[in-house]
């Protein structure tokens, strides 16, 4: 794939806050507009620590009784491969943990992608069927990965099993008792499904996000660094705090 500059993208609205509680917060009422807007809104979200400051603020909004998630749908991105899906680290744990055990979504309109043969085309017909996802949720990988989408994946690409890097492996054995534990593999929606949301919201925070942060969303677009597909989406919020936006400003 060719390597060009991006035209500027007068679509990417960014959003720069002070600190991490107030990008969260600005991600929440983001949300919370979206869904008074819409009960039946679709949702695509994502899990890793960036999301957990928003996960929280949502449950807080439902607790006041601002939110009702009854007639909500979410996706979410991705899943590892060989974890049951009771392993405390498993992304349905984590998500049940952080977020559906604290608000009223319906467990039948709540999906994520599997490992299991022929279950890729399955999750994408399920998205179509839901409409389409209105709000996707992504944060960053420090190698530029949306989603489980490493360096290198096609930008063409949509729901599939895939080998993780060294670099996200490594990231993520904080969540394990050892970096042997984390999986190899896991299934991700492609990058082609992400870019058919209507509207994506990305969030990053701090400084190890600075560089790719400043790739991705000024640099060339290339399938080198996979965020960079999102210059290109007609909606995007980009929400950052000042820290990981100091080498784009
Ligand atoms: P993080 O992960 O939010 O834990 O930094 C983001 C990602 O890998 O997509």
């Amino acid at each position: 794939m060719a390597e060009a500059r991006p035209p500027p993208n007068f679509a990417m609205k960014f959003f720069i806050e002070k600190n991490y509680a107030m990008l969260s917060q600005q991600a929440a009422n983001f949300v919370a507009q979206r869904l008074c807007q819409n009960p039946n809104l679709v949702l695509g979200l994502a899990t890793g620590s960036t999301p957990l400051g928003l996960f929280k603020i949502l449950a807080e909004k439902f607790k006041k009784k601002e939110l009702d998630f009854s007639l909500a749908t979410t996706f979410n991105l991705d899943e590892y491969c060989g974890l049951p899906l009771a392993h405390p680290q498993s992304y349905r744990s984590f998500m049940e943990a952080n977020l559906f055990s604290k608000i009223n979504l319906n467990y039948k309109r709540i999906f994520f992608p599997s490992c299991s043969l022929n279950s890729c085309q399955d999750y994408e017909e399920k998205i179509k069927n839901a409409g389409g996802i209105a709000l996707q949720i992504l944060g960053i990988g420090r190698n530029g990965h949306i989603g489980f989408n490493e360096p290198g994946s096609k930008f063409d690409s949509r729901t599939r099993i895939v080998r993780l890097s060294q670099t996200t492996i490594e990231d993520n054995a904080r969540f394990f008792n050892n970096i042997k534990e984390v999986p190899s593999k896991a299934v991700t929606m492609g990058i082609a499904t992400i870019m058919e949301a209507k509207e994506i919201v990305l969030l990053a925070s701090g400084e190890k996000k600075q560089d790719i942060i400043c790739q991705a969303l000024a640099g060339p677009i290339t399938e080198k660094v996979p965020a960079s597909i999102l210059q290109r989406h007609k909606a995007v919020n980009v929400i950052l705090d000042k820290t990981v936006a100091e080498k784009l400003t």
